[in-house]
C-alpha cells in the first residue's frame, strides 16, 4: 500500500511546495509543517496506518489543521515523496513535550528517517523549554517500542485498554538535558 500512497502523493507534494515557495533538494529529507491542503492527505494516510491500531483519529487530524490542541506537526518529504510524520504535543501546563504521533510509512524504514524525527522532536521540546520528551507506544507496534528504547527513552508505566480494549500502551520517557 505504501507504494501506491508515495506515488500518487508525488504531484499533490509538488503542487504545495511551489505555492510554499520551497525548494527541496534532490535526494535530500525535508520536513514542513502541515498546512490546510494536507487534511486529504492526512485522512488517507491515517486510515491505512494509524486507525487500525488507534480507532478514529478525526479529531486529531482536525486539531493538526486547526493548529489546537497545542501540537507542532511535521511531514517529512524526499523528492516529494512521502516519507513519514511527527506530531509533537508541547502543553503550556506540562513541564514536558510529548510526541503524539512519530511514523515511517513501512517501504521507507531503516533509513533514518525515524531518527530525523525524532531529532526534530527532540530539538524542539528543548526550543520549548522543556527537559523532557515523552511517547506512548502499542504493544502492536513492537518495532516502535523498540526504537525508542534504543534511543534512550525509558519506560515508566503501561496501561492496558488505554485506547484499545485489551491492548497495553507502553508509556516511555526520554530526558533531554
Ligand atoms: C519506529 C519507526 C519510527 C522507526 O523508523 P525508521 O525510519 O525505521 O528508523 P531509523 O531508520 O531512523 O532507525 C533508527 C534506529 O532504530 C533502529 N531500529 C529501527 N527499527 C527497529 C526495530 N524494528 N527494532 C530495533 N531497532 C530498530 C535502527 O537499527 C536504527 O539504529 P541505528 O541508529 O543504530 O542505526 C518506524 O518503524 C515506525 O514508524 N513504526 C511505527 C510507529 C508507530 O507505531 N507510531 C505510533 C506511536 S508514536
Amino acid at each position: 500500500m505504501d507504494v501506491e500512497v508515495s506515488d500518487i502523493l508525488f504531484f499533490y507534494e509538488l503542487e504545495i511546495r511551489k505555492k510554499l515557495h520551497l525548494e527541496a533538494c534532490p535526494g535530500q529529507r525535508y520536513a514542513r509543517v502541515v498546512v490546510p491542503e494536507d487534511r486529504q492527505l492526512l485522512y488517507y494516510l491515517f486510515q491505512d496506518f494509524i486507525e487500525p491500531v488507534y480507532g478514529d483519529q478525526s479529531k486529531i487530524i482536525e486539531e493538526w489543521i486547526n493548529g489546537t490542541g497545542h501540537k507542532k506537526v511535521f511531514l517529512l518529504f524526499r523528492d516529494d515523496r512521502i516519507l513519514g510524520f511527527l506530531s509533537l504535543k508541547v502543553n503550556p501546563e506540562k513541564d514536558y513535550a510529548k510526541i503524539s504521533t512519530l511514523f515511517v510509512l513501512s517501504r521507507f524504514r531503516g533509513e533514518g528517517n525515524g531518527s530525523f524525527l525524532l531529532k526534530i522532536a527532540e530539538n524542539l521540546a528543548c526550543t520549548f523549554g522543556r527537559s523532557k520528551l515523552s511517547v506512548t507506544v502499542s504493544e502492536e507496534r513492537p518495532e516502535a517500542r523498540d526504537f525508542f528504547l534504543a534511543k534512550g527513552f525509558e519506560e515508566i508505566k503501561s496501561v492496558k485498554g488505554m485506547y484499545k480494549e485489551g491492548v497495553t500502551e507502553y508509556i516511555l520517557v526520554k530526558r533531554l538535558v
